[in-house]
């Protein structure tokens, strides 16, 4: 509970602090402006008084003559269209401003989300749902925006109208206005009561909010797998228990809230009561004048009203400070993968790797996914991994890369640490292709330019051609413009991978890294993919993933992963020649061949 308000605390402070501040004139501004215009109602309950006291003379305490009364009259009348014009005018000069400085803000906390979202390692992906990173984009900045400025720009009017309505009553009349504040601490104990369980409901709510959207995510991406297993059934019920979840917390909120706002409104009730009965005695033994209750009764009502306003506005805040908590702790969000101070750029790059006593252990995993991974590769040199599904191949390629960085040990290009380059220059050196490809909308020609924005038509062609898609692409009725990915044309697996390699190709990398990138072809077009492929990789050093021992045997030295370790290297002959897991694949594919 401590740690919570400390933690809001800190929020609002930051709010304030880093995203209002540059627009503090116009908001103290606004702040003054809303404030005024809130305080009309005392203006027409003065008004009022004037009308009974001055005007009409029904209280029979103030003598004016009749022409007196009527100029008075047309006084009141102005005054009265004067205060209405005000108060539409500063009514829409606040709006737009406030409109104004919540856009703003929306605006750098969303650039600063995506960002962060760049910035961040895929560690911080592997651990969430993709649907609840977007909920927090999307959703939670969107009641940033809705209520931010809006809350505290309220909350300085109300407590502003609540101070001015306290003076007018303790001048109109001392005994009244006490009896009217009386019930000020039945508002208190009934709020301290209540809002602890709203608080709660509104935190749990919006979790559920988010998991939502996740599971709508996971579903949508995963269209196809829930259809070809028949669980469309099982995945309705599943969401239909989430969102009957979900209304019910939501009903409950609502149930809590009105039943807060009727307190408060029956406490004003009988407070008014109170007050009018009281005061109808005042004016009958002459104490008050008539006109004077009349404004004291308005002036009540306006002034119960921010304290309604303002426990509502507790609510608000309350769900502003969860939401704001959630963004500033992505915002917080440590970025473990960056370039370290003095990192350099690579400049003339010969691409020799070298892997040295490298261990690396996955967060959340109990034991190590890489053994002292430990080997050469002098430039130039294609490499081959081999070894079952789960043996760490991935994993260690996506090391180079940066994708992620080893527990222990430490890997070198050309004698130096990848820790020490600047990871720019690392990944421009570098081409991977993944084991899954992966597209974004837009058309062909874009996706394959992805990694050089600037490359010619000309250079595009060519990386097509070599990944062996080319002839594909232009079988398309809009060849290169073709639209793909979402709301575009679908892909198939192998396709999609000559695609991604195209991608890479095109950046002409010193290091090409293929994972597992023609495992979706069939025999002869992968073989003249790599008679075209052989060539590309002569003067570059490459790491060619693969299940296949016809690909593997091509490479000039072949390391077999098992279960995270090395636990053999060597050439195809060399290989063969003993009788490890190389061997027995061997076997396996020329035998089944
Ligand atoms: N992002 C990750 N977070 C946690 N564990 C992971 C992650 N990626 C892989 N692993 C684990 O690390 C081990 C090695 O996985 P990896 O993907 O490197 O295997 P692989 O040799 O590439 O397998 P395949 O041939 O099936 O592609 C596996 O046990 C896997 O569960
Ligand atoms: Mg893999």
């Amino acid at each position: 509970m401590k740690k919570s308000e400390e933690s809001s605390y800190r929020s609002i402070k930051r709010l304030i602090g880093a995203y209002l501040r540059p627009y503090w004139f116009r908001v103290l501004i606004v702040a003054i402006v809303t404030s005024m215009s809130a305080m009309a109602p005392y203006v027409f309950g003065y008004l009022g008084k004037v009308m009974v006291d001055d005007v009409l003379q029904l209280g029979e305490i103030v003598k004016k003559t009749v022409p007196e009364q009527l100029n008075l009259l047309v006084l009141v009348f102005f005054a009265y269209i004067a205060v209405h014009l005000l108060s539409i005018g500063f009514t829409w000069f606040y709006s737009y401003n406030l409109a104004y400085v919540s856009q703003r803000i929306v605006y750098t906390l969303r650039q600063q989300l995506h960002e962060k979202l760049q910035r961040l390692q895929m560690t911080f992906f592997d651990q969430r749902q993709t649907g609840k990173i977007v909920a927090r984009v999307i959703d939670d900045v969107d009641v940033i925006q809705g209520n931010a400025t809006y809350t505290l720009i309220n909350i300085i009017s109300q407590v502003a109208l609540l101070l001015v309505g306290v003076v007018i009553l303790l001048k109109l009349n001392f005994t009244l206005a006490f009896i009217a504040f009386a019930t000020l601490p039945l508002y208190a104990i009934s709020y301290q009561i209540l809002v602890r369980r709203i608080r709660e409901i509104n935190q749990s709510l919006r979790k559920k909010n988010a998991e939502i959207y996740g599971l709508l995510d996971e579903k949508i991406t995963g269209a196809r797998v829930i259809k070809s297993f028949a669980q469309e059934h099982f995945e309705i019920r599943k969401f239909f228990r989430k969102a009957t979840k979900f209304i019910r917390l939501i009903m409950k909120n609502v149930l809590f809230n009105n039943t807060l706002s009727a307190i408060a409104t029956l406490i004003s009730g009988v407070g008014t009561a109170v007050v009018l009965w009281y005061g109808a005695l005042q004016v009958k033994t002459g104490t008050m004048s008539l006109g004077s209750l009349l404004y004291f009764y308005s002036s009540v009502g306006v002034l119960f009203s921010p304290l309604i306003t303002l426990t509502n506005m507790n609510v608000i805040t309350q769900r502003l400070l969860t939401v704001l908590g959630r963004v500033f702790s992505v915002l917080d969000e440590e970025v473990t993968i960056k370039d370290s101070e003095n990192a350099v750029e690579l400049a003339e790059v010969k691409g020799a790797v070298s892997f040295r006593h490298v261990w690396l252990k996955y967060e959340g995993a109990n034991e190590y996914d890489l053994k002292d991974i430990n080997f050469e590769v002098p430039s130039g040199c294609t490499v081959s991994l081999v070894g079952p599904s789960g043996s760490g191949k991935s994993s260690l390629v996506n090391l180079l890369l940066r994708l992620y960085d080893p527990t222990k040990g430490d890997i070198l290009i050309d004698g130096q640490s990848t820790k020490g380059i600047k990871l720019t220059s690392l990944r421009k050196h570098i081409g991977m292709v993944p084991q899954e490809a992966i597209l974004f909308s837009g058309t062909i020609a874009q996706n394959i330019k992805y990694g050089r924005f600037n490359a010619t038509p000309q250079q595009v062609i060519n990386a097509a051609k070599v990944a062996e898609i080319h002839d594909f692409i232009c079988s398309l009725p809009e060849k290169y413009e073709t639209q793909i990915g979402e709301r575009g044309m679908s892909l198939s697996g192998g396709q999609k991978q000559r695609l991604a390699l195209a991608m890479a190709l095109l950046t002409d990398p010193t290091i090409l890294i293929l994972d597992d990138s023609t495992s979706a072809l069939d025999a002869e077009t992968e073989a003249r993919l790599w008679v075209t492929l052989k060539k590309i990789m002569a003067n570059r050093t490459s790491f060619v993933i693969t299940h296949r021992i016809s690909t593997a045997m091509n490479a000039d030295f072949i390391l077999v992963l098992d279960k995270g370790r090395i636990v053999e290297r060597g050439s195809h002959e060399e290989l063969i020649a003993s009788s490890g897991i190389y061997r027995r694949l061997f076997e396996q594919q020329r035998t089944a061949a």
